[in-house]
């Protein structure tokens, strides 16, 4: 069973990590999910609820682990457990600006410089707006080293009509290295890429 490393930061928008570990699992994907304090307190502010209480929900499924940020002896901290590969969503500036510098003082930020030592896809949903240059310089360090990064960037040319749309959009563009496409994309979707609305 491949396992993917979901990382969730102190970024705004930590309801498409959710819908992110959702759609793993269901799709039959492994899932060793770390999330950060910030991280916690950002779930809490526009979740309404505890993290805690969709950890209880994602335990029902044995294809789900979780691991605290502090746990820096956990299996994932190491190049030699097999992981197909790791999301960081939403991703604070913080964490890009550590990971650039290969600062691996937690567990995401350890398992992130793992992904790229091993050559593995890591994907992060980039989350601060205005971007300034050291964020930018950051990301475009980030991304000559082979990492992908999105950003929280809704499809207009999609026509979503609330936030669970754009939400589900999001995460299943963050998860296309793990899954493939056909699974991925909403017959919507499939549709308005063959079109010239884009
Ligand atoms: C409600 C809230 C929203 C935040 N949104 C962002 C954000 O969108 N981007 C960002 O870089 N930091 C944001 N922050 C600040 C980070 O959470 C903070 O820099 C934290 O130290 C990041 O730590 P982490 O990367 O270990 O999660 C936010 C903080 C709070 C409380």
């Amino acid at each position: 069973m491949p396992t993917v490393i979901v990382g969730i930061t102190g970024g705004s928008g930590v309801i498409i990590s959710k819908k992110i570990v959702d759609l793993l699992l269901e799709n039959g994907i492994s899932v060793a999910m770390i999330c950060s304090n910030a991280a916690k307190q950002v779930w809490m502010q526009e979740m309404k609820e505890p993290i805690s209480e969709s950890i209880n929900e994602w335990n029902q499924n044995p294809n789900f682990t979780q691991y605290a940020v502090n746990q820096i002896g956990a299996p994932i901290a190491s190049g030699t457990h097999n992981v197909k590969g790791m999301i960081i969503a939403p991703c604070s500036m913080s964490t890009a600006a550590a990971i650039s510098q290969g600062l691996s003082d937690n567990l995401i930020r350890r398992a992130a410089d793992v992904t790229i030592k091993e050559g593995r896809p890591l994907t992060i949903m980039a989350r601060e707006t205005p971007l300034s240059t050291i964020h930018l310089r950051n990301l475009k360090d980030l991304s000559e080293l082979g990492v992908t990064v999105q950003v929280p960037a809704p499809a207009f040319y999609l026509d979503p009509k609330s936030i669970d749309d754009i939400t589900d959009y999001l995460a299943r563009k963050a998860i296309t290295a793990f899954v493939p496409q056909e699974n991925v994309l909403s017959e919507e979707f499939e549709y308005t890429q063959g079109t010239d609305e884009q």
